[in-house]
C-alpha cells in the first residue's frame, strides 16, 4: 500500500492585526478585494479599541484592532481586546516593535472575571496564542497576571466569604507556595504580642472572625545582603465605620477594605515567584470593624506598639489605627523600603478620582524611581506632600495624637499620611499608597469591580533597585 501523503493539520487559530492609525491605508492594501471593501464599509481607521472580523479564505478569522496613533500608545487597550474577538486561538500580529510581555499581560487583565457566584459567569472564550513566547517569558507573564488576579479576587469576595480567618488563609497559601514562614497571632494573644491598636480595632468582630496580626518571611536564595523590603497592607475585612457608624451610601463598598492586604499579599507573590533579590517581609494586620458591646468607642484611647497614646476621635478612622502597629513592627525590621498599601481615605478619591493612586514618599530617589516605574508600566499614581503645616490637626488635648484630623486642615489623604509617618520606620525610605481598588465604571476589559493598583510600578521599581 502506498503511504499516505501526510496532511498538515488544519489551520485553526484565528489572526488579529494590531494596527495604529497611520499604517491601516498601507496594510489594507495587502487585503483582498472583498475584506478591503468590508474595512472601509465598517469605517476602520484604527481608533483605539476599535474592532472589525473579517472571513480569510481556509474558513479562518481575521480581526483588526485599532490601537490609536502611535505616540500616545498605551499597551493596556489590549484590555479591551479579548472581550470583543470570538471564541478561538488568536495568533497577535503586531509591530515587533511594541513590548510583548506588556500586550499578553493586558490581555489576560482585560479577560479576568470574577465567576465565584454565578453558575454561567461570563467567561471570555478568545484565547491569545503564546506559542512565539520562550519558556521565561511565558512564567514571567504568568507571575504578572496572577499577582493582579489574586489582588482582584480577594477584593471582590465579599466579607461574609473573606473574613479575617480568609485573609489569614489566603496569606498561608501564598507563604506555603512559596516556602516563606508565617506567624499569625491571633485574638487576645495581640495584647500579649503588643499589637494593642489592632486588638481594640477588631475585638469586636464575631467569634472565628478575631483580629490578628499576620506576618510572613522570606528571604530570596543566597541573597544575605538583599535589601530588607517590608510590604504593609490594611486588611479591613469588612468597615462598617464601627459606632461612628457609616451611612449605607459610604458602607456598600466595604467589602474592599482590605485591598491593602491584598495587594500586599499579591506582590509578595510576584515577588517571590519571580525570585526577585530581596529579603521580604510582609505584614498585614487583619480585622471586621463590626459593632458589638466590645467595640472601641470614640473618645477612648488606645495604646500603641510604638508607645504612643491614640486618642479615637472616629471609629471609622480605624485603617490608621491598625497600621500604625503594623507600621511600628516593621520599623522594628531594619528595613531599607517600607511600602504600605490601605484604601484608607474617601479623600484619595476625592483628590484624584478612582484611577489614580496618591502616593506619599520623602525619599526623593525612591519617589522619582517610582514615578518613572509608574509611567513605563502604565500604572498611574500622583505625589503627594507630607505637608508638616497640618500636622497639628492630630493634636489631642489628653493623648499623644488622635485619629480624626480637626476639620480647617480639610486634606483627609493627607492628613492620614501625617498620621501613619508618626509611626512609620525612620530606617529606609517608606512609600504610602492611599488606594481605591475599584472601578466604578464598567467599561470592556475594565468590568465594574476590583481593580490592582500600584503593582506595576512597585514591583518594577523594586526589581530595578534590587
Ligand atoms: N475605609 C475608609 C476609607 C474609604 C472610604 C476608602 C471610601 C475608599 C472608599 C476609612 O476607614 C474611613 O472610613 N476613613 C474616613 C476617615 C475619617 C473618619 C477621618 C474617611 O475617609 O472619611
Ligand atoms: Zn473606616
Ligand atoms: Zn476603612
Amino acid at each position: 500500500m502506498p503511504k499516505a501523503i501526510p496532511v498538515p493539520p488544519a489551520k485553526t487559530s484565528h489572526t488579529v492585526f494590531a494596527v495604529f492609525e497611520d499604517d491601516v491605508a498601507a496594510l489594507a492594501i495587502a487585503l483582498k478585494p472583498a475584506q478591503a471593501a468590508f474595512l472601509t464599509a465598517r469605517a476602520f481607521t484604527g481608533k483605539p479599541g476599535s474592532l472589525v472580523v473579517l472571513p480569510a479564505d481556509d474558513g479562518t478569522l481575521i480581526a483588526w484592532f485599532g490601537l490609536g496613533a502611535r505616540k500616545a500608545y498605551n499597551p493596556l487597550s489590549f484590555r479591551s481586546l479579548p472581550g470583543q474577538l470570538p471564541k478561538g486561538v488568536w495568533v497577535l500580529n503586531v509591530d515587533p516593535a511594541l513590548d510583548l510581555h506588556f500586550i499578553h499581560v493586558a490581555w489576560a487583565l482585560g479577560a479576568y472575571s470574577f465567576g465565584r457566584y454565578k453558575e454561567t459567569p461570563k467567561t471570555i472564550e478568545a484565547v491569545l496564542d503564546e506559542t512565539g513566547l520562550d519558556k521565561g517569558q511565558r512564567a514571567a507573564i504568568a507571575a504578572e497576571v496572577s499577582a493582579h488576579a489574586l489582588a482582584r479576587d480577594m477584593v471582590n469576595t465579599p466579607a461574609n466569604d473573606l473574613g479575617p480567618a480568609e485573609i489569614e488563609a489566603c496569606a498561608r497559601t501564598v507563604a506555603e507556595a512559596h516556602g516563606a514562614k508565617i506567624t499569625v497571632t491571633t485574638g487576645d494573644d495581640l495584647l500579649a504580642a503588643n499589637y494593642p491598636s489592632v486588638h481594640a480595632v477588631g475585638r469586636a468582630a464575631a467569634p472565628g472572625r478575631e483580629p490578628r496580626f499576620i506576618e510572613i518571611t522570606w528571604d530570596a536564595p543566597g541573597a544575605l545582603d538583599a535589601p530588607v523590603v517590608v510590604l504593609v497592607g490594611k486588611g479591613v475585612a469588612f468597615d462598617t465605620g464601627g459606632l461612628d457608624i457609616k451611612p449605607s451610601s459610604g458602607m456598600g463598598l466595604m467589602k474592599k477594605d482590605m485591598g491593602g492586604a491584598a495587594h500586599a499579599l499579591a506582590l509578595g507573590q510576584w515577588i517571590m515567584e519571580t525570585g526577585l533579590s530581596v529579603r521580604l517581609r510582609i505584614l498585614i494586620p487583619a480585622v471586621e470593624n463590626a459593632i458589638s458591646g466590645g467595640a472601641m468607642r470614640p473618645s477612648d484611647i488606645l495604646a500603641s506598639r510604638a508607645g504612643l497614646s491614640i486618642e479615637v476621635g472616629n471609629t471609622d478612622a480605624e485603617g490608621r489605627l491598625i497600621l500604625a502597629d503594623a507600621l511600628a513592627r516593621a520599623g522594628e525590621l531594619d528595613p531599607q523600603l517600607t511600602i504600605d498599601f490601605a484604601t484608607l481615605t474617601g479623600a484619595a478619591r476625592v483628590a484624584l478620582g478612582p484611577e489614580v493612586v496618591p502616593f506619599y514618599c520623602e525619599d526623593e530617589d525612591i519617589a522619582r524611581r517610582l514615578e518613572v516605574a509608574a509611567i513605563v508600566r502604565h500604572d498611574p499614581i500622583w505625589r503627594m506632600p507630607l505637608w508638616g503645616g497640618y500636622r497639628d490637626a492630630l493634636d489631642s488635648d489628653i493623648a499623644d495624637i488622635r485619629n480624626d484630623p480637626a476639620g480647617w486642615a480639610q486634606a483627609g489623604s493627607v492628613t492620614a499620611a501625617l498620621f501613619l509617618q508618626r509611626f512609620a520606620p525612620t530606617a529606609g525610605a517608606w512609600v504610602h499608597f492611599d488606594l481605591y481598588a475599584w472601578n466604578p465604571r464598567g467599561r470592556g476589559g475594565w468590568p465594574v469591580g476590583a481593580e490592582a493598583q500600584t503593582l506595576r510600578a512597585v514591583y518594577t521599581m523594586i526589581q530595578d533597585l534590587a
